[in-house]
């Protein structure tokens, strides 16, 4: 036999040692432990229940199960490249506890609905994980946005300040998206868990086997219908990769502003001592290193997206090699993603945002520009003509160091003048007033704007969803 293998029946040679441990996926798929004991627990559970196995030979099963899944979690060490996968480890370990009764454990189950199996009680459990650390991450925002929702800051449009909003309201942003991702994680929760055990090979069993009973012991909502697409479908793998990637994506979008608040140039943010390193040369640097690292995960998480995409590309039916292959990416997914959550829900809990120099930007960079020319059309003049008003006194009042706020009302009605031919529009004190930073942002009329009740309105919103997701 060879090697001893738990299949060697029919060989005669023995594997060339690179091919064996080229073969072996134990270093990777260890990580299914637990669910490989649970979903081995609920088969022989069932196989009593169908009268395959006797009621002592099960409690046999499960209690040696046990005790094997204690021993590699204490000893993962004894994990064997020889045994070649988790299951066979398993196996392998099971009946030298308990022995021959071990052996009748595989009976009506492949390797095929068993990797099956727990490859999607493992996604289930890492969307469950996922899922909780974006709330965990979202209801740290939405506290901050609470607190900053007065706060003024500049908002951008191509990195060049815009229009005055709130702080409340940019960290808002990010709540948004994360809610999709967390509505994405439920969507599609209901397609992995759909259980594949009873499918067997690809043919399904000469076994009645109890596929209901598996189902409610294990907790899934619904049994896979078709064997040979149980065997060989992987699509949940890859949408969770794909979430994975979308909600990496907003990660990276958010570390980069971190990055760019906690620069001189920007000053908006002062990260805290735990998510920052030093340089080894120059010792005034404070280096944003956790921050970086969060957006530089975005690489390899596309990369898992691609690489599963790829390996299932073309493959025929049913199960092949190749999908052994599947794991290293959603694991390595799952692991960054939580990682970077929790990294970042405690950087942004401790960041101190500095309000004042956020304020300051905002009086510098003309960013009511826009609200003067909307005063403008107020007082009758085409938009077109009010954006030219508007920025003939930016141009005005840079040249000179002034802001729009000190800028004469001669010099506008002035410019008015110049570009209007009507010569009817005449602009009043009130001008003041509508350009005012504050002011600007409490007239944001509408559903969804950076006004004061607005971003009240999707504190509560947001707070409550938070309930439901
Ligand atoms: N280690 C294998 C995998 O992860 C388990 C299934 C093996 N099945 C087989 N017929 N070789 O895909």
């Amino acid at each position: 036999m060879a090697g001893g293998k738990l299949w060697g029946g029919r060989f005669t040679g023995q594997t060339d040692p690179l091919a064996e441990a080229f073969n072996a996926s134990i270093e990777v798929d260890q990580a299914l432990l637990e669910e490989d004991i649970a979903g081995s627990i609920a088969h022989s559970r069932m196989l009593e229940k169908i009268g395959v196995l006797s009621s002592e030979e099960q409690q046999l099963i499960e209690a040696g199960l046990l005790k094997v899944k204690v021993k590699f979690l204490e000893h993962p060490e004894q994990f064997s490249i020889a045994q070649e996968d988790i299951h066979m480890n398993i196996e392998h370990a099971l009946t030298a506890e308990i022995g021959d009764v071990g052996k009748k454990l595989h009976t009506a189950r492949s390797r095929n609905d068993q990797v099956a199996l727990d490859f999607r009680l493992y996604v289930m459990k890492q969307n469950k994980a996922l899922k909780e650390a974006c709330l965990q991450l979202m209801a740290v925002l939405l506290e901050k946005a609470e607190a900053h929702s007065n706060d003024l800051m500049p908002g951008y449009t191509h990195l060049q300040r815009a229009q005055p909003i709130t702080l409340g309201f940019h960290l808002l942003a990010y709540v948004a998206m994360l809610s999709r991702d967390v509505a994405r994680l439920n969507e599609q929760y209901p397609r992995i868990s759909s259980m594949p055990l009873g499918s067997g090979a690809l043919a399904g069993l000469p076994y009645p086997s109890d596929r209901e009973f598996l189902k409610e012991t294990l907790g899934f909502e619904s049994i896979a219908l078709h064997a040979m697409d149980a065997v060989s479908d992987r699509d949940y793998a890859i949408e969770f990769l794909a979430t994975g990637s979308l909600l990496q994506m907003h990660l990276s979008r958010l570390a980069e502003e971190l990055i760019l608040w906690s620069s001189s140039e920007f000053g908006f943010i002062k990260l805290h001592d735990a998510y920052c390193t030093g340089s080894s040369i120059m010792p005034q640097k404070r280096n944003p290193d956790v921050a970086e690292l969060i957006r530089g995960k975005t690489g390899r998480i596309y990369g898992n997206l691609l690489n599963l995409l790829t390996t299932l590309k073309a493959l025929p039916l049913a199960y092949n090699k190749d999908l052994q292959e599947d794991k290293e990416p959603v694991i390595d997914t799952a692991k960054q993603l939580l990682n970077a959550l929790e990294l970042m829900a405690r950087m942004v809990e401790t960041a101190e945002f500095q309000t004042k120099k956020m304020a300051q930007s905002v009086e510098a960079g003309f960013l009511n520009a826009t609200d003067l020319a909307d005063y403008l059309v107020s007082k009758g003049l085409p938009f077109r003509q009010a954006h030219e008003v508007s920025g003939k006194a930016v141009g005005q009042a840079e040249c000179e160091g002034l802001t729009l706020m000190e800028l004469p009302l001669e010099v506008y009605q002035a410019l008015v003048n110049e570009v209007s031919n009507a010569q009817t529009v005449q602009v009043d004190d009130n001008l003041y007033q509508a350009i005012d930073l504050a002011y600007s942002i409490s007239q944001k009329k509408s559903r969804g704007s950076t006004a004061p009740e607005e971003v009240q309105h999707m504190l509560t919103h947001y707070k409550n969803m938070l309930q439901t997701l």
